[in-house]
């Protein structure tokens, strides 16, 4: 079936350059961007150490796109209401990292954030059905979380085609995002599978200028649309 809601490309700032990050926001919203992606690691889930809610609420007051923050941390929900306060309009929470994950997730919207939850390549479905009703999106790790520049793992093109039929199934609104190694090259079959929020770090800002490839992802995504 065709998806005819307008595909989102959410650059991984874990790409940028973050002695530059202001710039580099503001670049964003010229190449006409709405949503930036936040990578949060903290040495423990992941084997990499990135920022935290004192650099996101910094560049907060000056940026206007949707801010995306993955959370890649050991459980995420003693942090919640710093990353919420910090400026966070989504907020990404793993499902390996949280043993009580439906108390984090109405935990964010009643701090007044959206509610995600990620899953590494290998973590089922399941972990999200139930939640289903309760989540403005749910992400699925394309690579194993920690570095940008991975290659897309083809088993977890299976896994967004089955995500979208379970939400269709469950009759609810719930969004699909995608995260790593995600390039123009593969976004017509990610978005024919049911993607509609892609997140790209390598393939987006180790080939400028932004709004060229902003247009090279939303050309890929229009194709992938009709198929
Ligand atoms: C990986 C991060 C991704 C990363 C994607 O742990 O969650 O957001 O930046 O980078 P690319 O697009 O280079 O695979
Ligand atoms: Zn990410």
């Amino acid at each position: 079936m065709p998806n005819n809601k307008p595909v989102i490309l959410a650059p991984s700032l874990l790409s940028s350059d973050f002695g530059r990050l202001r710039e580099e926001l503001a670049a964003l919203e010229h190449a006409g961007i709405e949503w930036v992606h936040w990578d949060v690691m903290d040495g423990m889930f992941v084997p990499n150490i990135t920022l935290g809610p004192p650099i996101i609420a910094k560049l907060r007051k000056d940026s206007r796109l949707f801010f995306d923050v993955h959370l890649m941390i050991e459980a995420p929900g003693r942090y919640l209401k710093e990353f919420v306060d910090a400026g966070a309009d989504v907020l990404c929470i793993h499902a390996e990292a949280e043993v009580h994950l439906e108390r984090a997730v109405s935990e964010i919207a009643r701090l007044g954030a959206k509610p995600a939850v990620a899953l590494n390549p290998h973590t089922p479905l399941d972990h999200v059905h139930y939640l289903l009703p309760e989540l403005y999106m749910v992400l699925i790790m394309s690579v194993n979380p920690g570095f940008g520049g991975q290659s897309f793992i083809p088993f977890c093109k299976d896994k967004i085609c089955e995500l979208k039929t379970m939400i269709t199934q469950a009759g609810a609104t719930t969004l699909i995002q995608v995260d790593g190694g995600v390039s123009p090259e593969n976004t017509g079959e990610l978005v024919a599978c049911g993607a509609d929020v892609l997140v790209s770090g390598s393939a987006f800002f180790g080939r400028p200028p932004y709004p060229e490839r902003h247009q090279a992802f939303l050309d890929a995504a229009a194709l992938g649309a009709k198929r």
